[in-house]
C-alpha cells in the first residue's frame, strides 16, 4: 500500500469507528438500551482516540472524543436567533383550556375544520437552540430573551444526548443544509440528588432544585465542569431547516427522533380537548415517577399550516399554550428543628413543620441540609416558610416570608455534641459530623441504606424495624442481618410469626446480588450508585477491591483523589474487616465478571515485549491490527530487525520476508497471529 493509500484506508477507518461510536452513544444515553459493555465500548472509544492522537490531522469536530475540547471561556458571546423562540401562555384549569380551544377555533374561522392538538410534557429545565450545518453541530445557544441568546457551543457539545453529528441515511435521509433544533436542556432528578450530595460532601454551594443546577452547569465557563454535570437534552421543536417542509408538529418530533434526538415518550395526539384534558390528569399521576420534573403539559395545534394562520400575540404564539399542574410550593410554618443524625454521622438540621398538603403528598419535614444552608436562608423556629417537594426529592425549605416576622422567633444553633450517642463533633467545611465510633443512630442509617431498594434490597424490612433490632443490641453491623432467626424476630414489637418470616425470606433472597449493589450497600463514603458501578466494572470481586491501591483506583476514569482515599480508608477499618467475613459467612454472592472479561485482563500481557512486523495484505486494517497489539502490551514495527520478534505475513508479502527469514525472525501467517491474540479468523 501506498502511503496515500494508506492513510486513505486510516481515514476510513476512522469513519467507522466514529459512526460505531456514535450509534452506540445513542444505544446508550437516547434509547436506554445499549448493545454492547461497557468494557467494548471503552476499547473502540479508546482506538479511537490513539488513532487520533497518530494522525491529530484526521480529528474532526464531530469526533466523540472532542465533546470536551475547548478551553474556558472569559465570557459568552451573543447569539442571534434567526426566528425568535416563543414563550407560551399559560393557564392551570380546566375552564381556561377549554377557553383555549374555543378562541382557536374561533380564530380558524370556518371552524368546521378538524383540529388536532399534540400534547407533550413541559419540561421544566432551559431553552436551547442547537444549529446543524450539514448535519454537524455547529452552534448551541440559550433562548435568552427569544431573540438574542448566550453562545454556549462548547457547554451543550458536552452533553451526550445531544447528536455532534445527525443521522442521515435509510428512515432520516439527507442530512439538511441547514436545520436548527429547539428542546429543554435539564438533569434527571435523581441525577441531581447524586450532584447535591457530592457539593455538600464538598462543602460547595447546593442547587435549590433540578432547573438550578442546570442552568449553573450549562452556564459554566469552563466545559469541563459542565461535562462533568448530568445534563441531558429533549427535542422538541425546529427552527429553520432548509430544504424540509413540515405538515405537522407529529412529524417534526418523529423526524427529530430518527435523527438521534431524545423526544419525549409522553407525547400524544388529541382529536378534542376533552382529551387532552384527560391526558393532563394521567400525566400528572405519573409526574412523581418520573426521572426528570415537569410542571405541566404543552398543547400545540398539529397542523403547521393551522399554526401560521394563528400566528402569535407579542410573544406568544396563539397555536401553544402550557397547561400547568398545581405548585409543588406551599406556605407553612416551623414549629420546631431538629437534628438528624446521617450514615457517615453528618449532622443534618430538619425543620419540623405544621403538616402541609402539597402536589397531593402530606409534608411535615423538611431539610435544611446544613449550617450554612441555615444561616443563609436565616430560617428560624416560628418563621413562616416556602417549602418545596420536588418529584421524590426529599422536602426543603426554600425560602423564608420575613415580613411575617412577629420577633418571637427563636434561632437555632447546631450542638456541639452528637444529640443521639454524646460524642464529639468535628466540623468539616460546612458539615458537622458525630465522630462517635459506635454511634447508634449512624448504624441505623448505615443498616437503611444497606436494605434499601438500590442497595441490598431487602423487601419489607422497614426503618422500624431496623430501629428495634438496634436499640435491643440485636445487630451490631448490617451483616448481622444475615443472622437473624424466626424467634429473635418475634420478640420485636408488633411482629406476627407471618412478618416475621417474610423479612427472613426477604433477607435470604437479598443474598443473591450484583457486585455493583453490593459496593453501593457497603455505603463507603462518596460512593454512590454510579460510583459503585464503576467499581464494580473494573473488579474481579470484593477481594480486588480491598487489595487496590490508590493507583489502581484513581486510573480510572471518573474516580479523583476523594472517593480513591475513601476507598482505601473504608477497607482499613477493623469494622469493614468484620463485616466482610460475616458477609462471606453468610454466603452472599453475586455474579463475579463475566470469565471472558477477566481472562482477557490476565491476557492483556501475553504480548508484553514482543515487537511485530506486518508485512503483504491481511484482512483487518493494518491499524487495528496495531491497536489489537498495543492493547495487548506488544508493539508494532515498520521495519524488520534483529529485535523483531514476529514478522506477520499476509498476501504478497515482499522483502520483509526474505529480511526475516535472513536474521532468523519467527514468521506467522494472520491465522497465527489472530489465535495469538485470541481474534476470531
Ligand atoms: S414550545 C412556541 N415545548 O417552556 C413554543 N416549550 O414558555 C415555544 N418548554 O421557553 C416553546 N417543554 O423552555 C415548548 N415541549 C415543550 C416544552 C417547552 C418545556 C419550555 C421552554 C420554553 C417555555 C415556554
Amino acid at each position: 500500500m501506498s502511503g496515500e493509500e494508506e492513510k486513505e484506508a486510516v481515514k476510513q477507518y476512522i469513519a467507522d469507528l466514529k459512526k460505531k461510536i456514535h450509534y452506540h452513544d445513542y444505544r446508550y444515553y437516547v434509547l436506554n438500551e445499549p448493545e454492547i459493555s461497557d468494557a467494548e465500548y471503552d476499547r473502540l472509544f479508546k482506538e479511537l482516540e490513539e488513532l487520533e492522537s497518530e494522525y491529530p490531522e484526521l480529528v474532526t469536530r464531530d469526533s466523540p472524543t472532542q465533546r470536551v475540547g475547548a478551553k474556558p471561556l472569559d465570557e459568552f458571546g451573543t447569539y442571534e436567533h434567526s426566528i425568535p423562540l416563543l414563550s407560551l401562555n399559560s393557564v392551570s384549569d380546566e375552564r381556561e383550556i377549554r377557553d383555549f380551544d374555543e378562541r382557536v377555533r374561533k380564530f380558524l374561522v370556518g371552524a368546521e375544520e378538524e383540529i388536532e392538538y399534540v400534547v407533550e410534557p413541559k419540561i421544566d429545565g432551559l431553552a436551547m437552540e442547537l444549529v446543524y450545518e450539514k448535519g454537524v453541530l455547529s452552534v448551541g445557544s440559550t433562548r435568552g430573551d427569544g431573540k438574542t441568546g448566550e453562545e454556549i457551543t462548547q457547554n451543550l457539545r458536552t452533553i451526550k444526548t445531544i447528536p455532534l453529528r445527525i443521522f442521515s441515511g435509510a428512515d432520516a435521509g439527507a442530512p439538511l443544509p441547514l436545520l436548527e433544533v429547539r428542546g429543554e436542556v435539564f438533569i434527571p432528578v435523581s441525577k441531581f440528588k447524586e450532584l447535591n450530595a457530592e457539593l455538600g460532601a464538598k462543602g460547595e454551594k447546593m442547587f435549590a432544585n433540578p432547573r438550578n443546577a442546570a442552568a449553573g452547569s450549562v452556564r459554566q465557563l469552563d466545559p469541563r465542569v459542565t461535562a462533568s454535570r448530568p445534563l441531558d437534552f429533549f427535542a422538541y421543536g425546529v427552527g429553520r431547516a432548509e430544504r424540509k417542509e413540515f405538515s405537522t408538529q407529529w412529524e417534526v418530533l418523529g423526524y427529530l427522533r430518527r435523527i438521534g434526538f431524545k423526544v419525549s415518550p409522553l407525547i400524544r395526539r388529541f382529536g378534542n380537548i376533552k382529551d387532552v384534558i384527560g391526558y393532563h390528569e394521567e400525566v400528572k399521576k405519573k409526574r412523581d415517577e418520573l426521572d426528570y420534573e415537569i410542571d405541566g403539559i404543552v398543547v400545540k395545534v398539529n397542523s403547521i399550516e393551522q399554526q401560521e394562520r394563528l400566528g402569535a400575540i407579542s410573544r406568544s404564539p396563539r397555536w401553544a399554550i402550557a397547561y400547568k399542574f398545581p405548585a409543588r410550593e406551599e406556605f407553612t410554618s416551623v414549629k420546631n428543628i431538629v437534628v438528624q443524625v446521617g450514615r457517615t454521622g453528618a449532622l443534618t438540621p430538619v425543620a419540623v413543620l405544621e403538616p402541609v398538603q402539597i402536589g397531593g403528598v402530606t409534608v411535615s419535614r423538611a431539610t435544611l441540609h446544613n449550617e450554612d444552608e441555615l444561616r443563609k436562608k436565616d430560617v428560624r423556629i416560628g418563621d413562616t416558610v416556602v417549602v418545596e417537594r420536588a418529584g421524590d426529592v426529599i422536602p426543603e425549605v426554600v425560602s423564608v416570608i420575613k415580613s411575617k416576622r412577629t420577633g418571637a422567633e427563636k434561632e437555632f444553633r447546631m450542638p456541639d455534641r452528637c444529640p443521639v450517642c454524646g460524642a464529639e463533633v468535628l466540623k468539616e467545611g460546612p458539615i458537622v459530623r458525630c465522630i462517635g465510633v459506635s454511634c447508634i443512630a449512624q448504624l441505623k442509617e448505615r443498616i437503611k441504606h444497606f436494605a434499601s431498594l438500590r442497595a441490598m434490597n431487602v423487601e419489607g424490612l422497614g426503618e422500624k424495624v431496623i430501629e428495634q433490632l438496634v436499640d435491643r443490641k440485636m445487630v451490631s453491623d448490617a451483616a448481622d442481618l444475615f443472622f437473624l432467626t424466626n424467634s429473635d424476630l418475634l420478640k420485636l414489637e408488633r411482629m406476627g410469626s407471618k412478618s416475621a418470616q417474610n423479612i427472613l425470606n426477604a433477607i435470604e433472597k437479598s443474598k443473591h446480588t450484583t457486585f455493583s449493589q453490593l459496593i453501593h450497600a457497603l455505603g463507603i463514603r462518596h460512593v454512590g450508585e454510579h460510583t459503585a458501578s464503576l467499581l464494580a466494572d473494573n473488579f474481579r470481586d470484593v477481594e480486588a477491591l480491598r487489595d487496590a491501591s490508590y493507583e489502581d483506583l484513581v486510573g480510572i476514569p471518573e474516580i479523583g483523589p476523594e472517593v480513591a482515599k475513601s476507598v482505601l480508608l473504608f477497607f482499613e477499618q477493623g469494622s469493614t474487616k468484620e463485616l466482610l467475613k460475616k458477609l462471606e459467612r453468610a454466603e452472599v454472592w453475586y455474579e463475579k465478571k463475566e470469565a471472558g472479561l477477566v481472562e482477557e485482563e490476565k491476557a492483556k500481557k501475553v504480548l508484553e515485549g514482543k515487537t511485530f512486523v506486518f508485512t503483504g495484505r491481511i484482512s483487518m486494517p493494518r491499524e487495528e491490527a496495531k491497536s489489537v497489539v498495543e492493547r495487548l502490551g506488544g508493539k508494532v514495527a515498520s521495519s524488520v530487525s534483529k529485535k523483531t520478534d514476529y514478522v506477520v505475513a499476509g498476501e504478497e508479502a515482499g522483502s520483509k520476508l526474505e529480511k526475516a527469514d535472513k536474521l532468523g525472525v519467527k514468521i506467522i501467517d494472520e491465522g497465527e497471529f489472530r489465535e495469538m491474540v485470541t481474534l476470531p479468523s
